[in-house]
């Protein structure tokens, strides 16, 4: 299998950066992910416009057009001989010869085997668990996830699927997904503020069903007292949530709503 770097393809396992590099010294870096379906990427664009804005902000310079990255990523499923895989694009700080200045970053290109969740994970639904943090920069999409690796333990510990952050009461993320609630008005509500910008709750966002979904403040007891709640991602689409800490939410089984979403989620999707 063959991976990039900079500007040259890779065999994956002749594929480094050097230990010199910020991501390594200092967890100095951004990604993003995305999946190939078929052969095509969905959504490519927005995957990129959050690319380029992760890359603008950390202050790292892209040496690719964004022209050159699609053919990059394209031509990388063709050498591999794959339709269907998760694509990551990481971009580090550099190899820092003081260990702290931001130097020339190092572009990788990685593909990755995808597991969707499976048909009994949705229709169970799963458990959650809440824990009190809030990312630095929550637009980033940064390489750092030392408190939600940390939080791995914990989530084992408690039979749980996932941890919501939330700060003083206000809710805004997990570590790699984003949230939504179904208040009892049936408001579908995602934090507008303190969470990464997901491209699968962009499309949530922007679907044109019957029910009106936006982004608002969303609350640790919107969450509890919700009639539905689900996590989504790129990875997962979307999946139900029916348990948070010791609360059942609802009557405990996945509701009308998730479905919904996820329906006209993959059918967005296979419309690209
Ligand atoms: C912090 C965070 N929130 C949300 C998401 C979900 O975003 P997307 O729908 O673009 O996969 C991710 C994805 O990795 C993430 O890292």
């Amino acid at each position: 299998m063959y991976s990039f770097l900079n500007n040259e393809f890779l065999p994956a396992e002749k594929t480094f950066v050097h230990v010199s590099d910020l991501a390594v010294q200092r967890g100095y870096g951004i990604f993003d992910f995305f999946k190939a379906v078929n052969g095509k990427i969905p959504f490519l664009d927005d995957y990129f416009n959050r690319f380029y804005r992760s890359a603008d902000f950390m202050q790292l310079p892209v040496s690719l057009t964004r022209e050159q990255l699609k053919d990059v990523v394209y031509e990388l499923l063709q050498r591999n001989g794959v339709t269907d895989a998760g694509i990551k694009i990481v971009l580090t700080g550099g190899c820092s010869p003081d260990g702290y200045e931001i130097a020339t970053p190092n572009l990788v290109i990685t593909q990755h085997a995808l597991t969707m969740p499976s048909a009994k994970l949705l229709e169970q639904g799963v458990k959650i668990i809440t824990h009190e943090f809030r990312r630095e920069m929550p637009l980033v999409k940064s390489i750092n996830y030392t408190t939600g690796v940390w939080l791995q333990r914990k989530v084992k510990e408690a039979s749980a699927y996932d941890v919501l952050y939330h700060l003083q009461g206000e809710v805004s993320e997990f570590p790699r997904c984003n949230l939504f609630v179904v208040k009892e008005s049936g408001e579908v509500v995602t934090p507008a503020r303190y969470a990464l910008e997901g491209i699968t709750r962009k499309n949530i966002l922007s679907l044109d069903g019957a029910m009106p979904v936006t982004a608002g403040t969303v609350t640790l007891k919107d969450v509890v007292q919700a009639r539905e709640v689900f996590l989504t991602s790129t990875t997962k689409r979307v999946v139900p949530v029916v348990q948070v800490d010791d609360t059942i939410i609802g009557n405990g089984k996945p509701g009308p709503v998730v479905q919904q979403i996820l329906s006209e989620l993959v059918k967005k999707e296979g419309h690209l």
